[in-house]
Parts: C-alpha cells; sequence; structure tokens
C-alpha cells in the first residue's frame, strides 16, 4: 500500500486531474455493509479500482479550483504513524499533547503573537473561526453568557462583503445569528472600506446593540484580497472589539519574506484562524485557531466533570488539557503531521511555495492580459486569478467551459462571481504546480472557448485531453 501511494504521488503529473466517477463505481460506493469478513487484499484491489482514480485531484499540478493544499508523502507517513499510535489528545499526559502545544507554539512565533498565546489544531478554518467568535462573545458578554446565552444583549460583528461564507455560518451557530454580521462593501483593491466599517459600528451603537467583534480577511477566497489589518487593529483598539483574523490561508504569507508585509498588522490580533492543509501542504485536515491569550480560550471552553478532573500525578496530570480549550472531547493526532511536515520542509520552504503559487498567479494573469479573447476580472494580489472567455452568453460560457477541462481531466479551475460576471477561477496552491501548468491552462481555455464559441448549442460535449 505505501508504495503504490508513492508511485501515485510520484506519477500524479501523468494522470488526469480528475475523472468523473462512473454510475456503476457510485452503485458498488452504495452497497449495505457485507456481515461477514472480507479478506484485507480484496478491500485493498476495492480501493485501487473504485477510489483512488476519482479523488478530488488536488495532489495535481494542474488542480486549481477552490482553495486546495497538495499533501506530501512526509504528511502521509506522519498520518500512519499517527494511526499506529492511535492517540487521544483531549488530554491526559503524553508526549503527543506536548507536539501538539509545540505546533501551536510554533505557529504563534511564526505570525509574531505573545507568550501567552494559545490555540488548539481543529478540522479546519470554518471551526476556527467559529470558535473565534464564541471567545469574542464570552469576552463581550462574561463567561454567565456559556450559562445564560445573549439573554436581550443584540451583538453585532463585522467582517467585508468578500468575507468567507463560514463567517455568518459561525455567527449562525452561535445562537447570534448571520443577520448580526454586517457585510461591509470592499473598495478597489477588494479590501474592507474602512470608513464604512467606522460607519457601521457607530450607527450600530447608536441603535443599542453591542458591536464586539471585527473579522479581517487576510486572503480573501474570491481573489485573495487583503484587509488594512492595521487599520482595523487600531479601530479595535479604540472601540473595545476583539480584532480576529480569518487568514486562512493567506496568514501563510507570513513565512515568505516577499509576501509578508500583506499579514502586516496580524499579529495584533486576538485571534487568527488559518489552515495547515491549504499553504502548508498538510494532509487534510489541519485547520488551526490561535489566540493571543490562553486565558480566552479556557474562559470560553473548560469546563467541569469528575471524570475528566485533571490531577497533579499520572495520566491525569499535564492541565490544561486541549478539551478545556475547545469543543472536542476526543481529538486525534493532526498535530504528529504538521510537526513533520515543519521540520522536514522548513518554515522557508514553505514560504518558498507560497511565494512561487504567487509567481505563478502574475504569470497567467499576464498570459490573460495578452490573449484578446480572455479577460481578467479581478486584480491577482495573490495566488488566485479570475478571467474568462469573452464570448456570447459568457456566464453559460465559462462555466461549461470550467466543467469541460475538469471532465477532460486537463485542469481543474472553479468558478465564482466578481462583479456580477461569472469568472473562472484558478487558485494555486499546490507546490507541484509549475508555471507551464498555467500555460496549459490558458491553451486549453482557448482551444475549449474557440470551439464551443463555434458551437453554442452543443453543451454536453466533451472535450479531448
Ligand atoms: C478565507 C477563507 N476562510 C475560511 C475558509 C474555510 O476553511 P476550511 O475549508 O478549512 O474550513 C476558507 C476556505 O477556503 C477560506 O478561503
Amino acid at each position: 500500500m505505501l508504495d503504490d501511494m508513492i508511485d501515485h504521488l510520484r506519477d500524479r503529473r501523468t494522470e488526469p486531474v480528475w475523472r468523473p466517477l462512473p454510475d456503476a463505481t457510485r452503485e458498488t460506493l452504495r452497497a449495505p455493509l457485507d456481515p461477514a469478513p472480507c479478506p484485507l487484499a480484496t478491500i485493498y484491489d476495492q480501493f485501487r479500482e473504485q477510489i483512488l482514480p476519482y479523488g478530488t485531484g488536488n495532489t495535481h499540478p494542474r488542480f486549481m479550483g477552490w482553495v486546495h493544499g497538495g499533501g506530501t508523502p512526509v504528511g502521509m507517513l506522519a498520518e500512519m504513524l499517527a494511526a499506529g499510535l492511535n492517540a487521544n489528545l483531549g488530554g491526559r499526559d503524553h508526549a503527543p499533547v506536548e507536539v501538539e502545544r509545540q505546533v501551536i507554539r510554533w505557529a504563534a512565533e511564526a505570525f509574531g503573537l505573545p507568550a501567552t498565546a494559545g490555540g488548539l489544531l481543529v478540522t479546519g478554518s470554518s471551526m476556527a473561526n467559529f470558535m473565534a467568535v464564541l471567545m469574542a462573545r464570552t469576552a463581550a458578554l462574561g463567561a454567565d453568557c456559556r450559562r445564560d446565552g445573549l439573554r436581550d444583549v443584540r451583538l453585532t460583528a463585522y467582517a467585508s462583503a468578500s468575507a468567507h461564507r463560514c463567517v455568518p455560518d459561525a455567527l449562525d451557530m452561535a445562537g447570534i445569528g448571520s443577520a448580526a454580521l454586517r457585510l461591509i462593501p470592499t473598495n478597489n483593491d477588494f479590501a474592507m472600506d474602512q470608513s464604512a466599517l467606522a460607519a457601521a459600528i457607530a450607527a450600530d451603537r447608536q441603535q443599542g446593540a453591542k458591536p464586539f467583534m471585527v473579522i479581517g480577511t487576510a486572503g480573501s477566497v474570491d481573489i485573495g484580497a487583503f484587509d488594512d489589518l492595521p487599520a482595523i487593529a487600531d479601530l479595535c483598539a479604540a472601540e473595545d472589539l476583539w480584532f480576529h483574523v480569518d487568514g486562512a490561508f493567506g496568514a501563510l504569507a507570513a513565512l515568505a519574506p516577499g509576501l509578508r508585509h500583506l499579514v502586516r498588522g496580524m499579529d495584533r490580533a486576538r485571534s487568527i484562524a488559518f489552515d495547515f492543509h491549504k499553504w502548508a501542504q498538510v494532509p487534510y485536515d489541519a485547520g488551526c485557531i490561535l489566540v493571543r491569550d490562553q486565558a480566552d480560550q479556557l474562559a470560553t471552553f473548560a469546563s467541569s466533570a469528575a471524570y475528566l478532573r485533571p490531577g497533579a500525578r499520572g495520566l491525569a496530570a499535564n492541565a490544561p488539557w486541549p478539551c478545556d480549550l475547545g469543543p472536542d472531547l476526543s481529538r486525534g493526532f493532526r498535530a504528529l503531521k504538521v510537526w513533520f511536515t515543519l521540520q522536514a520542509f522548513g518554515a522557508d520552504r514553505l514560504g518558498a511555495v507560497a511565494q512561487q503559487s504567487c509567481t505563478i498567479a502574475r504569470h497567467l494573469a499576464e498570459r490573460i492580459r495578452a490573449e484578446p479573447e480572455l479577460e481578467l476580472l479581478a486584480p491577482v494580489p495573490l495566488n488566485i486569478v479570475c478571467f474568462r472567455y469573452r464570448g456570447t452568453d459568457p456566464d453559460n460560457l465559462n462555466a461549461e467551459l470550467a466543467a469541460d477541462l475538469q471532465e477532460a481531466g486537463i485542469a481543474a479551475p472553479s468558478t465564482t462571481v466578481i462583479g456580477g460576471a461569472l469568472a473562472i477561477r484558478a487558485a494555486f496552491v499546490n507546490h507541484r504546480s509549475r508555471i507551464e501548468d498555467a500555460d496549459i491552462l490558458v491553451e486549453a481555455v482557448l482551444a475549449t472557448g474557440r470551439r464551443r464559441s463555434g458551437r453554442q448549442g452543443d453543451h454536453g460535449r466533451k472535450v479531448e485531453p
């Protein structure tokens, strides 16, 4: 199995990026469980035939959809070791908990947070943003809100109109309601308009609401834009608001000397959400919440139960336990793959991957500017390029075109909407991606666009790779 997977990763470039799952395979994967045991070799055959060829494709250098990391064999091996240990990182006194603490310290230091900082590895930035909202709520209302709820306080939060969808979801899940999130319009740089933000806070205060947090985005999901983090930090200090940064992928710009200026001000945040499974190439899932002061985590998540009482000695020592720093009790050893990855490649090389992603994106943008049939739809501040093929009914044309490329296995961009126009969106996150992959994308978009523009009615047609 190990040999096969290492070969698979080595040869990924020669394979299609993605293959649609055949109906027959999907049916097999819906079969009921046979109560009799099945030999491991048979199950592994099923894996090779029914699962391995039909992944998302994000290990491939021409996967450019959404924001997906590429993973590494180092992370894969660490996952195997972690599964062998079968550690539960909810608490207790064992080395795996120390590994997670070390990883959190490394991250806090990389982002310039003080020695009081804490954090936790979580599924992803959606969970990390949710935890930040809960901590900001507790800080605003006091610990009693954990028992009493919001009572009749109308909390309001603020984020850019291009904040990730998980941000309103976090307000929703926290019981505050997604309508309590004011989506502030963006300026020409796609960053939150600071005067609109200040005006929204003032208007809410005047109407009896209690503003409690501002979420700055470091790397917006659509185009990779950064909010003015120092200005948000100043405003939050003046208004006594919790300053949270959603840096799902953009926070790791801190590792690249050429990009570091983008995250200036992030070190003043009270909490930061980001993912090791994106630019840091750790296999899924490996999200992270960092908190300027671990006391805020304890105030929000610690609870007492007789059977979970940390002690002074023995296995029950080693407080505070991770279960008091977040919502999960049983937790896997995510930290090991992060620990291996950070050491095996080093922060500098991971920063170089981020830099390389941006170089490829800039190259793609240049190619698009030079092609009269293509149109760039947004600035390219980071690693994401939004563009389209010009033609009649462009939204439909480009949606079909993106699906054509995916189905042909040539490249897998995703789509988004920029200023009302459907865009093909290419996000470079994978360390395996090269300049030539951007060139292949351009050629494929041009060829497919020409073919489709000539045959507008022929939507279901597949493009030959
Ligand atoms: C800016 C931003 N925030 C949050 C998220 C959610 O992160 P996750 O998918 O790890 O939950 C993403 C995902 O791409 C993102 O780009």
